[in-house]
């Protein structure tokens, strides 16, 4: 069994067809998927197929790149939909100076304000860090027993060893198919099969040979060909492990 533990699927893209996507993806192998919102809004678009669908389950968050959509009662409203019995973190998270260098300060804080409140709720967290790696590794070292994952991992071989070290999981997606992906494998080489989650990121990131159209979760099996063949393990054994950690993580029985 495949576990997306990263797809978009209340995102636009999937407007014309997700009802008969979300359907199928079982019958493709695909067994659970976790749906992180970027807002209000899609957060609570993810709590409803969450709802809608057994296989689906839900994270909650304010993503950086959509900071311009707060309102004083956004963080309220997060945490109340974090409750739901079916949202498993908090995410999606984090820092992005690619697209916004000019806001670090706000940014910082709104991921502060969600790390606050995934402990405080008991939950992991799902971290997007887009050339932000330094301040991510910053802010998490100061929070006592968090955990969770470096959603598409993208720091260096360095942080990855910290993070692994201090209990986190690394999360690979469709650029480890990608031709330039050195680092990337460098870093899933060294990283141990139990710390390893498989995402695709839906609609975005589709691996080798999809490259260039939109993804969705059936797509997975080429991130699990990458992973095997890096590690030596057979792509069946790879399933197992990556599923047995999604439920490690998100505490999916
Ligand atoms: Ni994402």
């Amino acid at each position: 069994m495949l576990f997306d533990t990263h797809a978009h699927y209340d995102d636009d893209a999937f407007d014309d067809d997700r009802d008969e996507l979300l359907a199928v993806l079982p019958s493709k192998g695909v067994g659970l998927i976790i749906d992180p919102g970027c807002t209000v809004v899609s957060s609570r678009a993810s709590i409803a197929l969450a709802e809608r669908y057994d296989h689906v389950y839900s994270a909650v968050g304010v993503h950086p790149e959509e900071i311009g959509t707060l309102t004083d009662s956004s963080l309220d409203e997060i945490l109340a939909l974090a409750k739901h019995p079916k949202c498993v973190a908090v995410g999606e998270i984090g820092l992005d100076y690619y697209w916004d260098d000019t806001h670090k300060a706000e940014q910082k804080a709104l991921f502060r304000a969600q790390l606050e409140m995934a402990l405080t709720l008991d939950k992991p967290v799902i971290i997007h860090d887009r050339e932000a790696h330094g301040d991510c590794l910053e802010i998490v070292r100061e929070y006592e027993g968090l955990r969770g994952v470096f959603h598409c991992y993208s720091g260096s071989v360095e942080m990855a060893r910290e993070l692994l070290r201090r209990g986190w999981y690394l999360g690979f997606d469709g650029p480890i198919t990608y031709k330039n992906a050195r680092k990337a494998i460098e870093v899933l080489e060294l990283c141990p099969t139990d710390r390893i989650l498989i995402e695709t990121d839906s609609p975005y990131l589709s691996p080798v040979p999809m490259r260039g159209k939109r993804n969705d979760s059936s797509n997975l099996q080429f991130v699990v060909k990458k992973i095997a063949e890096v590690k030596g393990i057979s792509e069946e054994e790879i399933c197992a492990v990556t599923a047995a950690n999604g439920k490690r993580l998100f505490n999916i029985i």
